[in-house]
């Protein structure tokens, strides 16, 4: 029996209980579809720093390189200082494991109340792909004379020719797949950012114009990006961009589809090991509370296994999802499903 090898990094206050719910989905699943996991546990967090003052071992990447896929919970812990366990364990596995791209679908399923005004399923159903390892997340940078009236602090935007077209490739060809609207939009800022989304805009329409041309190429400076994502979100198939905006248009993105209980992404290495996980984060006030919302880990669940290839089973759970969205939870809030994370995890598995 084909059989696939999933860490898990269940992480910081919610994460491992939204964790759980997926795998039991997962589980259900790869019964229905007769594949196997072989799950691993890891316990990088909050926690495990406190605990061992170590963030992340060195060996974590060569350990996850040994599997086909990884399925995190979240990472943030409220008694460490913001930016050691963000920097320290997620961003560094996004980057020692090149995973090059960040996919966030914002996809309104039915029965999900959205705040725009007027805007149902059918205008909600677009995909982000955010550049993941570069741009602003580099690091580049620093300060002189900190603590003074004098002092300069610089984060330096950075791109290579070559980090932003593999990104784009990937975004044209998963436009290709999708088979949608067949259009492909930057989001950029070339009136202001006039270097580096320069560079951006001149690979996009080369590529574009050499290798996709059916793909249609649209072009939007990020702040009318926001804009149309309230007004017009139909307008919208795959929207491409650096790493800094895709990170800000994708909370966004979120809670036009109801919220992080319901936003999932995938940290993707096209040629190596992926990382999925819900985009909200480790919601401390809800730990242990049963509470949480499990919709967004189940999501990103069915899109780990849509990327090992388990495409049936990537949309059976999908389909249960949208089950359960349309009818059965009241809200996608933590609190308000009208039903405990685990009874929702029982409802997705359930109906698989
Ligand atoms: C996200 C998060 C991370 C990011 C943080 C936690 C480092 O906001 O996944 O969008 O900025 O990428
Ligand atoms: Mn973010």
């Amino acid at each position: 029996m084909k059989t696939y090898k999933i860490a898990v990094i269940g992480g910081d206050g919610t994460g491992p209980e939204v964790a759980i719910e997926a795998v039991k989905v997962l589980q259900a699943v790869a019964a229905k579809y007769n594949f196997k996991l072989d799950l691993q546990d890891y316990d990088f967090g909050g926690e495990r720093y406190m605990r061992t003052g170590e963030v992340l071992p060195d060996s974590a990447a060569d350990e996850m390189r040994r599997h086909d896929a990884i399925l995190l919970g979240a990472i943030g812990h409220p008694d460490v200082k913001p930016g050691i366990l963000e920097k320290g364990i997620l961003l560094r596995l996004r980057f020692e494991l090149d995973q090059y791209i960040n996919l966030r679908p914002v996809k309104l399923y039915p029965g999900v109340e959205t705040p725009l005004k007027d805007k149902g399923p059918e205008d909600i159903d677009y995909v982000v792909v955010r550049e993941n390892t570069g741009g602003l997340y580099t690091g580049i940078g620093g300060f002189t004379m900190k603590g003074t009236p004098d002092e300069v602090a610089v984060q330096s935007m950075v791109y290579n020719y070559k980090q932003v077209s593999r990104c784009l490739r990937y975004a044209f060809e998963y436009t290709q797949r999708r088979k949608k609207k067949n259009t492909l939009a930057l989001c950029g800022k070339t009136n202001v950012l006039t270097y580096v989304y320069d560079l951006w805009e001149r690979a996009f329409h080369d590529i574009g114009e050499k290798d996709f041309p059916t793909i249609q190429r649209d072009y939007y400076h990020v702040d009318a990006t926001c804009m149309w994502m309230v007004k017009n979100p139909e307008w919208f198939d795959v929207i491409v961009t650096g790493n800094m905006f895709g990170d800000i248009i994708t909370d966004l993105g979120a809670i036009t589809q109801g919220g992080m209980g319901i936003a999932a992404g995938g940290n993707i290495n096209p040629e190596g090991v992926s990382m999925f996980e819900p985009i909200g984060g480790s919601a401390p006030k809800y730990t242990g509370k049963n509470v949480i919302n499990p919709l967004a880990a189940i999501c990103a669940g069915a899109m780990l296994l849509d990327t090992l290839g388990e495409t049936e089973a990537a949309r059976t759970i999908e389909n249960a999802v949208t089950e359960v969205t349309s009818g059965k939870l009241k809200s996608m809030a933590a609190g308000r499903m009208g039903y405990g994370t685990t009874e929702v995890g029982d409802l997705v598995a359930g109906l698989i």
